[in-house]
C-alpha cells in the first residue's frame, strides 16, 4: 500500500472486535515505531504507557470522556502517551549520553556544541513558558506515527483527545514522576459495526489549504 492509499484508508474506529487481539510481535512492532518518532531537537520527551488487560483499561477508565469508553473497552490495546513537563539539564545530559552511545555523537566536542545548541533552545522555550506545551507537541507526532504505522499493519487504531488529563495523570501517578497526559490511543481491529468505517473521508477542498508563493 502506497502512502497515499494508506491515508485513504486510515479512519477513526468508534469500536473494535474485541474477539481480535493484535500478536505479541506486532505489538512489539508498533512500540518500536513510537521509540523511533522524530521529536523536536530529539528531546524524545515521552513515556508510553500502554495496556492489554480489562484491569488496566478498567484502571484508566474514569479519566476517559464516556464517548470514548466504547473505543477502550473493545480494543486490543491502548497507549497512553505522557510527555515531560520539563526537560532539566540533568536530562539534557542523560540525552547526550545515549546520543554518544548509539554512535550519533561522536566525540566530545561535538557533544559539547550539540548540548548547548539543545540547552539554548530549551531555556528560550522554558523563557517563553511553552516546554510542557511543545512536548505535547512531539507526543502528537508520536500518535501520528502509530496511526499510520498501524494501518500499514493492517491494525486499526483511534486518535483520543477526549479524556481528562488532570485524572489521568492522578491514576498513573504521572505527577510524581514530572509527566502529564497527552493523549489516548487505542488499537486493534475494527468492528464489522463500525458505523465509521465506511464514511468517506471529509476533508478542505485543496483550493482552501494550499497557497504557492512561487508566482505570488
Ligand atoms: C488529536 C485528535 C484527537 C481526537 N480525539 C478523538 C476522541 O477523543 N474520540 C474519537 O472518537 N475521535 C477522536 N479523534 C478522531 C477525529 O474525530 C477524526 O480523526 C476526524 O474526524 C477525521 O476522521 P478520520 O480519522 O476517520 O479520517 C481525534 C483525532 C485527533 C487527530
Amino acid at each position: 500500500m502506497d502512502f497515499i492509499e494508506l491515508s485513504e484508508k486510515r479512519f477513526t474506529a468508534k469500536k473494535f472486535n474485541p474477539e481480535k487481539i493484535i500478536s505479541k510481535s506486532d505489538f512489539e512492532k508498533l512500540k518500536k515505531i513510537l521509540q523511533l518518532s522524530p521529536s523536536s531537537v530529539n528531546s524524545q520527551p515521552w513515556m508510553f504507557i500502554w495496556g492489554s488487560a480489562k484491569a488496566s483499561k478498567n484502571r484508566i477508565r474514569p479519566a476517559l470522556f464516556d464517548f470514548n469508553w466504547d473505543r477502550l473497552d473493545t480494543c486490543s490495546h491502548f497507549v497512553v502517551i505522557a510527555v515531560r513537563k520539563s526537560l532539566p539539564e540533568t536530562y539534557q545530559r542523560k540525552l547526550i549520553d545515549q546520543e554518544k552511545a548509539d554512535g550519533r555523537i561522536k566525540s566530545e566536542d561535538i557533544a559539547k556544541s550539540a548540548y548547548e545548541f539543545r540547552k539554548v533552545y530549551i531555556d528560550l522555550l522554558d523563557s517563553r513558558g511553552v516546554t510542557q506545551c511543545w512536548a505535547k507537541h512531539q507526543a502528537y507526532i508520536a500518535m501520528t506515527t502509530l496511526l499510520y504505522g498501524a494501518k500499514a499493519m493492517g491494525i486499526d487504531s483511534t486518535p483520543i483527545e477526549g479524556f481528562n488529563p488532570e485524572e489521568m495523570d492522578k491514576i498513573l501517578n504521572l505527577d510524581n514522576y514530572g509527566f502529564t497526559s497527552a493523549l489516548v490511543i487505542t488499537l486493534g481491529y475494527d468492528a464489522d459495526d463500525d458505523h465509521n468505517r465506511d464514511r468517506p473521508k471529509s476533508r478542505w477542498p485543496e483550493k482552501d489549504i494550499f497557497v504557492c508563493l512561487d508566482n505570488a
